[in-house]
Protein backbone atom coordinates (compact mmCIF):
# COMPACT_ATOMS: atom_id res chain seq x y z
CA UNK A 1 0.00 0.00 0.00
CA UNK A 2 1.07 3.18 -0.27
CA UNK A 3 0.96 5.54 2.48
CA UNK A 4 1.54 9.24 3.03
CA UNK A 5 2.33 10.67 5.64
CA UNK A 6 1.75 14.88 6.12
CA UNK A 7 4.38 15.81 8.79
CA UNK A 8 2.35 19.27 10.19
CA UNK A 9 4.78 19.58 12.94
CA UNK A 10 7.23 22.54 12.57
CA UNK A 11 10.05 20.78 14.58
CA UNK A 12 11.92 18.54 12.63
CA UNK A 13 13.29 16.40 15.63
CA UNK A 14 10.32 17.48 18.08
CA UNK A 15 8.25 14.78 19.21
CA UNK A 16 5.73 14.23 17.11
CA UNK A 17 8.32 13.90 14.22
CA UNK A 18 9.75 11.08 16.64
CA UNK A 19 6.33 9.00 17.03
CA UNK A 20 5.94 9.72 13.56
CA UNK A 21 9.21 8.03 12.39
CA UNK A 22 8.35 5.27 14.78
CA UNK A 23 5.15 4.31 12.80
CA UNK A 24 6.61 5.13 9.44
CA UNK A 25 9.62 2.54 10.38
CA UNK A 26 7.17 -0.37 11.19
CA UNK A 27 4.99 0.61 8.13
CA UNK A 28 7.83 0.13 5.94
CA UNK A 29 9.05 -3.28 7.96
CA UNK A 30 5.21 -3.96 6.62
CA UNK A 31 6.52 -3.94 3.31
CA UNK A 32 4.75 -1.08 2.59
CA UNK A 33 5.69 2.46 0.76
CA UNK A 34 5.69 5.48 2.93
CA UNK A 35 6.01 9.42 1.52
CA UNK A 36 6.50 11.70 4.55
CA UNK A 37 5.54 15.70 3.23
CA UNK A 38 7.37 18.38 5.50
CA UNK A 39 4.12 20.44 5.39
CA UNK A 40 6.02 23.54 6.88
CA UNK A 41 9.14 23.44 4.37
CA UNK A 42 5.79 23.72 1.59
CA UNK A 43 4.83 26.79 0.77
CA UNK A 44 1.17 26.10 1.19
CA UNK A 45 -0.83 29.25 1.39
CA UNK A 46 -4.57 29.34 2.93
CA UNK A 47 -7.75 28.86 1.29
CA UNK A 48 -9.34 32.08 -0.67
CA UNK A 49 -12.46 30.66 -0.30
CA UNK A 50 -13.27 31.53 -4.16
CA UNK A 51 -14.48 27.66 -4.91
CA UNK A 52 -13.15 27.86 -8.27
CA UNK A 53 -12.39 24.53 -7.61
CA UNK A 54 -16.13 23.35 -7.40
CA UNK A 55 -15.75 24.37 -11.30
CA UNK A 56 -13.94 21.06 -12.14
CA UNK A 57 -15.41 18.44 -11.88
CA UNK A 58 -12.65 16.16 -13.12
CA UNK A 59 -9.76 16.66 -10.61
CA UNK A 60 -9.16 18.84 -7.02
CA UNK A 61 -8.75 21.85 -9.35
CA UNK A 62 -7.20 24.93 -7.14
CA UNK A 63 -6.36 27.84 -9.13
CA UNK A 64 -3.44 29.09 -6.34
CA UNK A 65 0.09 28.50 -7.67
CA UNK A 66 1.56 26.81 -4.80
CA UNK A 67 2.93 23.78 -3.43
CA UNK A 68 -0.47 22.28 -2.48
CA UNK A 69 -1.36 21.41 -5.36
CA UNK A 70 1.05 18.52 -5.56
CA UNK A 71 0.65 17.59 -2.35
CA UNK A 72 -3.14 16.86 -3.05
CA UNK A 73 -2.38 15.06 -6.00
CA UNK A 74 0.23 12.75 -3.97
CA UNK A 75 -3.11 12.43 -1.35
CA UNK A 76 -5.61 11.29 -4.16
CA UNK A 77 -2.57 8.61 -5.36
CA UNK A 78 -2.32 7.31 -1.73
CA UNK A 79 -4.16 4.10 0.35
CA UNK A 80 -3.62 5.68 3.51
CA UNK A 81 -3.01 9.28 4.46
CA UNK A 82 -1.58 9.95 8.27
CA UNK A 83 -1.72 13.63 9.80
CA UNK A 84 0.58 14.28 12.22
CA UNK A 85 0.82 17.51 14.49
CA UNK A 86 1.50 18.74 17.40
CA UNK A 87 -1.56 19.99 19.34
CA UNK A 88 -1.34 23.92 19.10
CA UNK A 89 -4.40 25.67 20.93
CA UNK A 90 -6.43 22.62 20.69
CA UNK A 91 -6.43 21.97 16.92
CA UNK A 92 -3.96 20.60 14.52
CA UNK A 93 -0.59 23.93 13.84
CA UNK A 94 -1.64 26.61 11.38
CA UNK A 95 0.64 24.86 8.73
CA UNK A 96 -1.15 21.89 9.06
CA UNK A 97 -4.71 23.86 9.09
CA UNK A 98 -3.60 25.52 5.92
CA UNK A 99 -3.42 22.27 4.39
CA UNK A 100 -6.66 21.21 5.45
CA UNK A 101 -8.20 24.20 4.67
CA UNK A 102 -6.76 23.37 1.00
CA UNK A 103 -8.56 20.11 1.34
CA UNK A 104 -11.74 21.70 0.41
CA UNK A 105 -10.73 21.11 -3.58
CA UNK A 106 -11.07 17.36 -2.88
CA UNK A 107 -14.91 17.02 -2.38
CA UNK A 108 -17.89 17.95 -4.59
CA UNK A 109 -21.92 18.65 -3.58
CA UNK A 110 -23.12 19.32 -0.18
CA UNK A 111 -21.57 17.00 2.50
CA UNK A 112 -24.23 14.06 3.26
CA UNK A 113 -26.22 14.96 0.05
CA UNK A 114 -26.82 12.30 -3.09
CA UNK A 115 -24.19 14.79 -4.90
CA UNK A 116 -21.38 14.35 -2.35
CA UNK A 117 -18.43 13.25 -4.03
CA UNK A 118 -14.96 13.16 -2.91
CA UNK A 119 -11.53 12.87 -4.91
CA UNK A 120 -10.14 10.54 -2.10
CA UNK A 121 -13.18 8.72 -1.36
CA UNK A 122 -12.80 5.41 0.60
CA UNK A 123 -9.50 6.56 1.32
CA UNK A 124 -8.17 5.55 5.13
CA UNK A 125 -6.97 8.31 7.30
CA UNK A 126 -5.25 8.08 10.51
CA UNK A 127 -4.61 11.12 13.10
CA UNK A 128 -0.96 10.95 15.04
CA UNK A 129 -0.92 14.11 17.95
CA UNK A 130 1.65 15.12 20.68
CA UNK A 131 1.16 17.53 23.32
CA UNK A 132 1.81 18.73 25.97
CA UNK A 133 -0.85 18.49 28.29
CA UNK A 134 -3.34 15.43 29.04
CA UNK A 135 -5.95 14.32 26.54
CA UNK A 136 -9.21 15.72 29.11
CA UNK A 137 -10.33 19.24 28.25
CA UNK A 138 -7.09 19.64 25.63
CA UNK A 139 -7.42 17.06 22.90
CA UNK A 140 -11.06 16.87 22.25
CA UNK A 141 -11.48 19.53 19.68
CA UNK A 142 -8.67 18.01 17.16
CA UNK A 143 -10.62 14.64 17.62
CA UNK A 144 -13.44 15.83 16.31
CA UNK A 145 -12.02 17.80 13.88
CA UNK A 146 -10.35 14.82 11.90
CA UNK A 147 -13.45 13.47 12.36
CA UNK A 148 -15.12 15.50 10.46
CA UNK A 149 -12.70 16.16 8.07
CA UNK A 150 -13.00 11.82 7.24
CA UNK A 151 -16.79 12.66 6.73
CA UNK A 152 -15.67 15.42 3.87
CA UNK A 153 -13.14 13.10 2.41
CA UNK A 154 -15.33 10.16 2.29
CA UNK A 155 -12.81 8.57 3.90
CA UNK A 156 -12.48 6.28 6.84
CA UNK A 157 -10.68 5.94 10.13
CA UNK A 158 -7.68 4.21 9.98
CA UNK A 159 -7.56 5.18 13.85
CA UNK A 160 -5.93 8.53 16.04
CA UNK A 161 -2.82 8.05 18.42
CA UNK A 162 -2.72 11.00 21.02
CA UNK A 163 0.80 11.10 22.78
CA UNK A 164 -0.02 13.06 25.63
CA UNK A 165 1.93 15.35 28.43
CA UNK A 166 5.02 15.12 26.36
CA UNK A 167 7.91 16.92 27.42
CA UNK A 168 11.02 16.39 25.42
CA UNK A 169 11.90 13.69 22.35
CA UNK A 170 14.08 11.91 24.92
CA UNK A 171 11.46 11.36 27.17
CA UNK A 172 9.33 9.10 24.57
CA UNK A 173 10.33 5.90 25.82
CA UNK A 174 10.34 2.52 24.64
CA UNK A 175 6.85 1.86 25.48
CA UNK A 176 6.00 4.85 23.28
CA UNK A 177 7.28 3.27 20.53
CA UNK A 178 6.02 -0.14 21.65
CA UNK A 179 2.28 1.28 21.25
CA UNK A 180 3.50 3.12 18.02
CA UNK A 181 4.41 0.05 16.17
CA UNK A 182 0.99 -1.27 17.31
CA UNK A 183 -0.63 1.82 15.98
CA UNK A 184 1.11 1.44 12.30
CA UNK A 185 0.10 -2.45 11.99
CA UNK A 186 -3.51 -1.44 12.84
CA UNK A 187 -3.57 0.92 9.86
CA UNK A 188 -4.05 -1.68 7.45
CA UNK A 189 -6.69 -3.66 9.92
CA UNK A 190 -10.60 -3.26 8.93
CA UNK A 191 -11.70 -2.15 11.93
CA UNK A 192 -9.30 0.56 14.16
CA UNK A 193 -8.76 -0.28 17.98
CA UNK A 194 -10.37 2.71 20.05
CA UNK A 195 -7.97 5.54 19.96
CA UNK A 196 -5.08 5.07 22.14
CA UNK A 197 -3.67 8.09 24.43
CA UNK A 198 -0.08 7.09 25.20
CA UNK A 199 1.46 9.22 28.50
CA UNK A 200 5.36 8.78 29.07
CA UNK A 201 6.08 6.72 31.68
CA UNK A 202 2.33 6.03 32.33
CA UNK A 203 -0.39 2.74 30.66
CA UNK A 204 -2.54 3.66 27.91
CA UNK A 205 -6.07 4.46 27.72
CA UNK A 206 -8.57 4.83 25.04
CA UNK A 207 -11.33 7.08 23.96
CA UNK A 208 -13.94 6.15 21.62
CA UNK A 209 -14.71 6.89 17.79
CA UNK A 210 -17.01 9.18 17.76
CA UNK A 211 -19.91 9.47 15.09
CA UNK A 212 -19.09 10.03 11.69
CA UNK A 213 -22.47 11.46 11.34
CA UNK A 214 -21.82 14.96 10.97
CA UNK A 215 -24.21 17.63 9.94
CA UNK A 216 -22.86 19.67 7.01
CA UNK A 217 -21.35 23.02 7.05
CA UNK A 218 -23.26 24.54 4.12
C1 LIG B 1 1.91 27.48 19.92
C2 LIG B 1 1.77 26.26 20.79
C3 LIG B 1 0.52 25.89 21.22
C4 LIG B 1 0.38 24.74 22.01
N1 LIG B 1 -0.87 24.39 22.43
C5 LIG B 1 -1.03 23.26 23.16
C6 LIG B 1 -2.32 22.84 23.57
O1 LIG B 1 -3.34 23.47 23.28
N2 LIG B 1 -2.41 21.72 24.32
C7 LIG B 1 -1.31 20.97 24.67
O2 LIG B 1 -1.45 19.95 25.33
N3 LIG B 1 -0.08 21.34 24.27
C8 LIG B 1 0.09 22.46 23.53
N4 LIG B 1 1.34 22.82 23.08
C9 LIG B 1 2.47 21.92 23.36
C10 LIG B 1 2.76 21.01 22.17
O3 LIG B 1 1.59 20.46 21.62
C11 LIG B 1 3.66 19.83 22.58
O4 LIG B 1 4.81 20.30 23.21
C12 LIG B 1 4.00 18.99 21.36
O5 LIG B 1 4.46 17.73 21.77
C13 LIG B 1 5.05 19.66 20.52
O6 LIG B 1 5.34 18.86 19.42
P1 LIG B 1 6.75 18.95 18.67
O7 LIG B 1 7.81 18.55 19.65
O8 LIG B 1 6.63 18.00 17.53
O9 LIG B 1 6.90 20.35 18.21
C14 LIG B 1 1.51 23.98 22.34
C15 LIG B 1 2.78 24.37 21.90
C16 LIG B 1 2.92 25.51 21.14
C17 LIG B 1 4.29 25.93 20.67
Amino acid sequence: MKVLSLFGGPRKRGNTAKVLSWVEDEVKAQGHHVNRIDISSRRINGCLGCSKCKENPDEPGCIQKDDANRVIDQMVSSDIVLYASPLYYWGFSAQMKAFIDRCHCLYRGVCGSAEHTSFVEGQRQALIVTAADPFENNAELIQTSFQRVLVYDKAHSAGALFVCNCTTPGELGEEIRRQAIKFARQLFEDTPTPYPVLIPGGAPHYVPHLSQRNPPLH
